[in-house]
């Protein structure tokens, strides 16, 4: 079995290519730097440069059986100006529709398509509870949500599966939001964004790459799909339950205001509230080793220390 795999250097593509390489299958990696990617993969990865454009692409989906697409620039790196804004859209959109123009042109194509998409797809919802059916938000996050999602659901009309999977914020011990709080909330000077009433919809990586792993093999898993735990916690919870987990106390407020000048309009996304179900994962039957948050904080962070 052998996978293309976009995004293979980043948090969530290194642990996916390790658990594919473990499950045996060769790995195909798309990638901006090659001396980047092999440091960060190993020798056992075939790497395809960017650089050698749709013909170097679609020969490295040649003989492969799934192409995963993780690629994306980092949406909280930089404040989100308007040249920002079409890098976030060029990274996501533009790549996806690359990838499946070039599967397009290939004889013998993958059979599944899984695609990274971002709970970001249902904008600021308050209390509603959103399964996959619920409709698109109207931000910027979930513009770029929906047009990514639209661009990956176009490989369905060449004959292949496709998996978009919305997923929550990340929990892992090697990066991403909860490698950044720490510090604050080790000092004891971590708390709530804004009200601390919204909603964060979340997943531990294991479970996430447990999802991707699944889709790859089960063809029950096709259409959009909530990647995130069945607990979703407001915000408050959450600054409450990484306190505890770290036995400090977490009663420091960031207000709306000193977020939207730190980081600029991606303050809406960090205050935007997402209570996101599982709806699909929990009728296909996937089983969490992560289902609740104090649980996957323990194990995150006792490894971030
Ligand atoms: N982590 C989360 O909490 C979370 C939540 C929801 C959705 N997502 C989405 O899930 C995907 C994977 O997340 P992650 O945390 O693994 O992201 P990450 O660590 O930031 O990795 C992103 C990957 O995309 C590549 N990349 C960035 N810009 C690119 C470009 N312009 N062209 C080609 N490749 C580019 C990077 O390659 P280089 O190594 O060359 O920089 C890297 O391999 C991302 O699209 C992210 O937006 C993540």
């Amino acid at each position: 079995m052998k996978a293309l795999v976009t995004g293979a250097t980043g948090m969530v593509g290194r642990r996916v290519v390790e658990r594919l390489q473990k499950d045996g299958w060769q790995i195909a990696a798309w990638v901006r730097s090659e001396k980047k990617a092999r440091a960060v993969l190993g020798g056992g990865v075939e790497l395809v440069p960017v650089e050698e454009g749709a013909r170097g692409l679609r020969g490295g989906c040649i003989g492969c059986d799934a192409v995963i697409n993780l690629a994306g620039e980092p949406l909280f790196a930089q404040r989100w100006t308007d040249r920002r804004r079409s890098r976030l859209l060029e990274s996501r959109v533009f790549l996806t529709r690359e990838v499946v123009n070039a599967l397009e042109g290939m004889e013998r194509r993958p059979q599944v398509f899984v695609s990274a998409s971002a709970v970001g797809y249902y904008g600021d919802r308050g209390e509603e509870e959103l399964i996959e059916t619920s409709g698109v938000g109207d931000d910027f996050l979930a513009h770029l949500c929906s047009e990514w999602e639209k661009a990956a659901i176009d490989a369905e009309s060449l004959d292949i599966r496709v998996v978009p999977l919305r997923f929550g914020i990340v929990l892992s011990p090697t990066g991403g939001f909860l490698a950044k709080l720490l510090p604050q909330f080790k000092a004891g000077v971590g708390g709530t964004f804004g009200s601390g009433r919204q909603y964060m919809s979340w997943i531990h990586i294991d479970d996430l790459v447990e999802i991707i792993a699944m889709s790859l093999v089960d063809t029950r898993y096709r259409g959009p799909i909530n990647a995130v735990a069945p607990a979703p916690v407001t915000n408050k919870e959450f600054a409450k339950t990484f306190g505890a987990v770290l036995s400090r106390p977490s009663i420091v407020a960031v207000p709306s205001m000193a977020l939207k000048i730190a980081v600029g309009e991606g303050s809406e996304a960090l205050l935007a509230s997402q209570r996101v179900l599982p709806s699909r994962l929990v009728s296909l039957g996937f089983r969490y080793q992560y289902p609740e948050m104090s649980k996957a904080l323990s194990n995150v962070i006792s490894a971030l220390e």
